[in-house]
């Protein structure tokens, strides 16, 4: 059932992963080239193309007094984090564990923010020990925790007030975060009441507020209404002669996967709502961005296994799956998928299920997709993978880790190998009882 339909074109993008010669390159190596040495799946992250996300956003506060910490969940390699720490970048830490990535990365302790509403004990002795920025704290029992770990270490915690300020960011369920049911924050009117009491709290510091409503936002109201809904409670606690000097924006902001009809907000949009809401705050302005600086500037390569035509649907069989990349399966999220070697632009495009070999139905990448014929052995790129890809990574169906690599100009290194089979299996162990194979 192969089915013909027109040619589309496609959006120019500002990134580095485009043709040349009719060979799909990452900055100036292409991704067939990797693809052979490395073989496939694997992640590929463009180093220029980090660069110019990061320079861009942190740009939309030129002559403010702002610090652009990277939210690490979205690509947590140590190489990526180094590669923004290069440029000054600090760091928005969710974990222990990316505490941990962070300052094996680079980022000085005094750049990170952790944020997150179920920080352990043990994570925020880590944070407290490591002597970082500010924890955003983001409920009372959490502020109680916090003070009496620091009463017992004899330090102090920076803290900001992470509010809910029950805006709905109108961004896919799973990742709106900033309505009153959503888990995170304090509700926006206790958060005045939790503020001065925390001023009397041994251990305690509050600093100010943080927000972050949710991920993927497409529209600039939610961003301008949730800061507004900030600028009151900082008049407010000002007004009851409280100390606010920094503000935690959060991050959230949206970018193309390739399918968007008009053009999306950019940082320039983003900044301009800042600078309306914030011109007259004296103080310093923190953001949290992930998906903005490395959702472009990733891709996750594939082979394709086999051209399976169905009863109603042709399916592209390709060797990642959705342990690799998880979005579509969970979000049912749209990624642009293009072939390694450019096709010709007059061949017909034919419509596919781009499928992997999990054994779940919803191991889709994409449905009914115009895509050039293909055939078993092409390479295909999965686009915008940048962010969210890698980091929600997992071997189900005992399948190897999916590595990443790291390109710059010519040159490329792998940054994470390829958690081989051998060593998943090695991970785990016989109990005593079944240490015997039976007779
Ligand atoms: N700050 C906080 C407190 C967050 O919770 C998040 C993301 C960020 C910053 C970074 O947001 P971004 O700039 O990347 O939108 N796995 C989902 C996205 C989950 C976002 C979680 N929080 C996805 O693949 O769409």
């Amino acid at each position: 059932m192969i089915q013909n339909i027109r040619a589309v074109t496609r959006p120019r993008r500002m990134d580095h992963f485009q043709y040349r010669d009719g060979v799909l390159l990452a900055e100036g190596v292409s991704l067939e080239a990797i693809a052979e040495e490395v073989g496939t799946p694997f992640y590929a992250y463009s180093t220029a193309t980090l660069e110019r996300h990061y320079k861009v956003f942190a740009g939309a506060f030129d002559g403010m007094d702002t610090m652009v910490c990277y939210s690490v969940k979205a690509n947590s390699n140590i190489a990526v984090v180094r590669t923004l720490a290069r440029l000054g970048a600090g760091a928005d830490v969710v974990s222990g564990g990316e505490l941990k990535r962070a300052l094996a990365a680079g980022i000085p302790a005094d750049k990170i923010v952790f944020s997150g509403v179920g920080k352990t004990v043990r994570e925020l002795t880590d944070a407290l020990k490591a002597g970082i920025m500010q924890i955003n704290v983001e409920s009372e029992p959490e502020l109680e925790a916090l003070s009496t770990i620091a009463r017992s270490l004899g330090l102090e915690a920076a803290v900001a007030f992470r509010v809910n300020p029950d805006i709905d960011a109108r961004t896919h369920a799973k990742i709106s975060t900033g309505k009153a049911e959503n888990k995170f924050g304090i509700e926006w009117t206790g958060v005045h009441e939790v503020y001065r009491k925390a001023t009397t709290m041994a251990g305690i510091r509050p600093v100010g507020l943080a927000v972050h409503i949710g991920s993927q936002l497409t529209d600039t109201a939610p961003f301008r209404d949730a800061y507004l809904r900030v600028r009151d409670i900082v008049a407010m606690l000002r007004a009851d002669g409280l100390n606010v000097e920094r503000l935690d924006l959060g991050g959230g902001l949206g970018i193309s996967y390739g399918d968007s009809a008009g053009l999306l907000p950019g940082p320039a949009e983003y900044g301009e709502i800042v600078r309306e809401v914030f011109a007259d705050f004296d103080g310093q302005l923190l953001f949290e961005p992930g998906r903005v600086i490395a959702g472009n500037a990733g891709v996750l390569v594939t082979r394709v296994i086999y051209i399976k035509e169905g009863a109603t649907r042709n399916f592209a069989i390709v060797d990642a799956a959705m342990n690799d990349l998880t979005r579509p399966s969970l979000y049912d999220a749209f990624h642009e998928i293009v072939p390694a070697i450019e096709a010709d632009n007059k061949a017909p495009l034919l419509a596919y299920d781009v499928v992997g070999p999990i054994c779940e139905t919803g191991d889709t990448f994409c449905i009914d997709r115009k895509l050039p014929a293909l055939a078993a052995g092409d390479l295909l790129v999965i686009r915008t993978a940048g962010a969210y890809g890698a980091a929600m990574a997992s071997s189900y169906n005992t399948r190897a880790m999916v590595p990443e690599v790291l390109v710059r100009e010519k040159e490329f290194s792998v940054i994470r190998r390829r958690l081989e089979v051998d060593d998943l299996i090695n991970l785990e162990a016989f109990p005593a009882w079944l240490s015997n194979n039976p007779d």
